[in-house]
């Protein structure tokens, strides 16, 4: 039996660059607090948020993402002309079709590559990064992009109480490339149909077309459920990461997860147990919850602030909608 020959195989996959966008215009507690009869104090006490941003007209998921997707080609020094993949996790592109992915590529002149959209919402980056590092370490891509990119406040309602104060908009990327190491990990990841409506939208476009004056579909969330299966599930998926990757607490210089609420984060930190050295993210204070950009937007802070530095292992984990989850670690750029 003949064979193809003309393929070689990096050793391992890197994060090279990251890239993000944080949509201009700060929205305070108390700008949204008299929507929902609720209270600066309230939405800081019970989801650590003290602003979030939101995106305006001109600030597409496309456009966001192709403003990542810039930076972070910037950060690596490689050109977009050597990137063979581009990947969008979203689950806000305004359109059933076509994926936003195609245009973003184009956009940003990478000529040679393929592109799609992919979902799984708040784990959709965790999620992209292991396909981009797949994608790399079977030597049919060069260098791929993953980008995660949101606008939350065009599917949430601006006076639903259990979701309003949450969510919010902006964009995040990583140039993915090969290495002589392995530095980004096998994911730990998984999902569970069964709890699908704990996170959904009021309802589905055919339906909202059949009715006469309904409400535009809009997400919908069980908080207190989702809040208890995140703080529970997520710590064995950590430990399964961290174990996969051969490495403990103590090796660890971050932990990035989903910034969903901050009283999650803490619960999940204090149940692993970090040492005092590991930096915890806590981007989502003044970004409050973009979906699938959460992880690149609170890596890329810890970064600025010199948090974590070049080198540095990190533990990213995505939860949220599905019910799904992905974790990986990686080695900061
Ligand atoms: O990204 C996807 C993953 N998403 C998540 O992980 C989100 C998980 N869930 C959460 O973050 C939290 O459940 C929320 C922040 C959404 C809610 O916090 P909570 O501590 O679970 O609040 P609750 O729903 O248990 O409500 C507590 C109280 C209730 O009043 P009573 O019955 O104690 O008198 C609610 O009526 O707070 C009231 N309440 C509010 N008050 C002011 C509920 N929503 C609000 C509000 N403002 N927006």
């Amino acid at each position: 039996m003949k064979e193809i020959k003309n393929m070689s195989r990096p050793k391992g996959s890197r994060v090279s660059g990251i890239g993000v966008y944080r949509p201009k215009r700060k929205v305070t507690n108390e700008e949204i607090a008299p929507l929902i009869d609720s209270s600066d104090k309230w939405i800081r006490e019970r989801s650590g948020i003290i602003q979030r941003r939101y995106a305006s007209v001109e600030e597409t998921v496309a456009a966001m993402a192709i403003a990542a997707c810039e930076e972070a080609l910037k950060d690596s020094k490689i050109s977009s002309t050597d990137i063979d993949l581009v990947i969008l996790a979203t689950a806000t592109n305004p359109a059933q079709l076509p994926n936003l992915a195609m245009e973003i590529a184009t956009k940003i002149g990478a000529t040679k590559a393929g592109a799609y959209d992919i979902g799984a919402a708040c784990s959709g980056f965790s999620y992209g990064l292991s396909i981009a590092s797949q994608a790399v370490l079977s030597g049919e891509c060069r260098n791929v992009l993953i980008v995660g990119s949101e606008r939350m406040t065009d599917f949430v309602s601006e006076k639903d109480r259990g979701t309003a104060f949450l969510f919010a908009d902006g964009a995040g990327a990583f140039v993915v490339s090969p290495s002589e190491k392995t530095e980004i990990s096998a994911p730990t990841w998984g999902a569970d149909g069964n709890l699908n409506d704990w996170i959904c939208m009021t309802k589905d476009w055919p339906t909202y077309m059949n009715e006469k004056d309904g409400d535009f579909p809009a997400l919908k969330m069980e908080g207190q459920k989702v809040f208890r299966w995140a703080i529970t599930e997520m710590v064995g998926v950590a430990h399964k990461t961290l174990e996969k990757a051969g490495i403990g607490v103590d090796d660890l210089g971050a932990f990035v997860p989903h910034q969903a609420n901050q009283r999650i984060t803490d619960h999940i930190a204090k149940s692993l147990n970090l040492p005092p050295h590991v930096a915890i993210a806590r981007d989502g204070v003044n970004m409050g919850n973009t979906t699938a950009a959460t992880i690149p937007l609170a890596l890329d802070t810890l970064r600025r602030n010199g948090e974590v530095k070049s080198g540095d292992l990190a533990l990213l984990m995505g939860f949220g909608a599905g019910l799904a989850y992905s974790g990986q670690v990686i080695v900061v750029p």
